[in-house]
């Protein structure tokens, strides 16, 4: 198979830059534009009626006024709640935003995108089969192509068969003895693990095995220059402006 398409760049928004805007809001997407970044980070679930929301946990009350879990409610119920005023009263009269809403305003901002997929539990193979189906429709010919994501591997496995075009990353907490073998059964383009376990040694091993590596999520510019030096493609940070001008200068 052609190796699919894949340009991720060294800093990527951690849920848009969410130290500072709600995560995973139109606020936040258009922050992390602010900030200077390319690309964004996001992560998508999907409403009792089927569709792909960006949101990251299988509950909306850490991140909404509301209370349940998404995976049982409708859009409309969803868009009801506000998704801003937790993070500041600045932000009120954000809401839950649909996986087209992100994509329409990443078109408008010319940002990429790292969609991972956060199925709630026993929504894997319709999650992905959503997300996949609507990136291959609405994905807008003048970004960079997607690159999909996921710590949970069925989805991933689906995310293959419905799109194999669409470039994949294996998505660890941290990476085992295994992580190859995971790697060429989804066919992935790029590893994603915490940045807390890795080791110097076990990065170089990835590397040395032909695969760009990223790292989440990096706060401070110290922690990324190390990994950097460890030979870490990139880093999703929720603060682009302590890493930015450290890759500049490093990079460019
Ligand atoms: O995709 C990188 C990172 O977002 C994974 O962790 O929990 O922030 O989605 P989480
Ligand atoms: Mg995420």
């Amino acid at each position: 198979m052609r190796q699919p398409q894949f340009r991720m760049p060294k800093v990527v928004g951690h849920r848009g830059a969410a130290a500072h805007a709600p995560e995973n809001t139109l606020a936040g997407f258009r922050a992390a534009k602010a900030l200077g970044v390319q690309w964004v980070e996001f992560d998508v679930h999907l409403t009792a009626d089927g569709r792909c929301v960006v949101i990251h946990d299988d509950l909306i009350d850490r991140t909404t006024d509301g209370t349940g879990e998404v995976g049982r409610m409708t859009l409309a119920e969803l868009a009801s709640y506000d998704a801003g005023s937790w993070f500041d009263p600045r932000f009120a009269g954000e809401t839950v935003p649909t996986l087209e809403e992100v994509i329409d305003l990443l078109a408008e901002l010319e940002l990429g995108a790292n969609v991972e997929l956060k199925p709630s539990p026993g929504a894997e193979d319709a999650t992905a089969a959503a997300v996949m189906a609507l990136l291959r429709q609405a994905w807008p010919g003048h970004l960079p192509a997607p690159l999909v994501s996921s710590f949970d591997y069925r989805s991933l496995e689906v995310a293959h068969d419905a799109a194999p075009e669409i470039a994949r990353g294996l998505l660890l907490e941290t990476v085992g003895d295994d992580w190859l073998e995971l790697a060429r059964g989804i066919e992935a383009t790029t590893i994603h693990c915490g940045h807390t376990p890795l080791t110097a040694a076990r990065a170089k091993e990835i590397r040395r095995g032909g695969y760009p590596l990223f790292c989440y999520t990096v706060n401070h510019a110290g922690r990324a220059e190390e990994l950097f030096g460890w030979g870490v493609s990139g880093v999703f940070t929720d603060a682009p402006d302590q890493i930015l001008s450290l890759a500049q200068a490093r990079f460019d």
